[in-house]
């Protein structure tokens, strides 16, 4: 079933990126992860790039004006059409606000808000064991997944890999307060509209996934 749009939203290290790979395909939409975006920007060392690195390596969030922009041009290319799941994105109050005028210009609605709920203490032990493919972004664990054969993506046979600067028990600490300051209020936002449903995301990887599925295709 292809066509939806659907907003993923959990606290750091909840599973939103891992979740969104295997949708994608699934699906045949396509994943908006703000937060890729941003290490796109400061690796290419654009002016946005700069400005954004310091506020991300201190767990806070980028500005409203420039989420907003990002998205906003994004979701205006033809691979939008057929659906998109929103990684990271809306992650405050305003930023959900401009969403609903952007979809509503476009006259397209959301299928669904998915809530990806792991308790706090889980997510430390989450973040700070994950690496990523260099090559072609496939994400790993230290203990929950491994590559196949050590050293070699499974998805690309690459042997580089990286580590995000952002992804250490510090940085971690000021990510889960603006997650609980600022992102989880914009829960029963969604609630009140009818679209949020709550997905337990303290299981495993694919066991997560059958009830997203499940979710969307009810
Ligand atoms: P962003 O990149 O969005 O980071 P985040 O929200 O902190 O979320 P993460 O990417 O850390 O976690 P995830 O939920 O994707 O988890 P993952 O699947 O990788 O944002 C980074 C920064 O950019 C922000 O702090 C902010 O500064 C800025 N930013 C971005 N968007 C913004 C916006 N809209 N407004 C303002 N600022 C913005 O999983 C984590 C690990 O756990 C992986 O290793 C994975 O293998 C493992 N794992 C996943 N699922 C399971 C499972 N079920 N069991 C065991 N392990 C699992
Ligand atoms: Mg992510």
């Amino acid at each position: 079933m292809t066509g939806k749009r659907l907003i993923l939203m959990g606290p750091p290290g909840g599973g939103k990126g891992t979740q969104a790979k295997l949708l994608k395909d699934a699906y045949g939409i396509i994943q908006l992860s703000t937060g890729d975006m941003l290490r796109a920007a400061v690796a290419a060392g654009t002016e946005l790039g700069k400005q954004a690195k310091e506020i991300m390596d201190a767990g806070h969030l980028v500005s409203d004006e420039i989420m907003v922009g990002m998205i906003s041009e994004r979701l205006d290319q033809p691979d939008c059409a057929n659906g998109f799941i929103l990684d990271g994105f809306p992650r405050t109050v305003a930023q959900a606000e401009s969403l609903a005028a952007m979809l509503q210009d476009k006259g397209v609605e959301l299928d669904s808000v998915i809530e990806i709920r792991v308790p706090d203490q889980n997510l430390v032990d989450r973040i700070t064991g994950r690496f990523t493919c260099s090559k072609c972004g496939e994400g790993y664990h230290d203990t929950f997944k491994l590559p196949k054969v050590a050293d070699t993506c499974d998805a690309c046979g690459s042997s580089e890999f990286t580590r995000r600067d952002d992804d250490n028990a510090e940085t971690v600490k000021s990510r889960l307060k603006a997650y609980h300051g600022q992102t989880a209020p914009l829960l029963p936002f969604y609630e009140s509209k009818g679209l949020l449903a709550v997905v337990d995301g303290d299981q495993d990887m694919s066991a997560v996934t059958t009830e997203i599925k499940r979710v969307l295709d009810s």
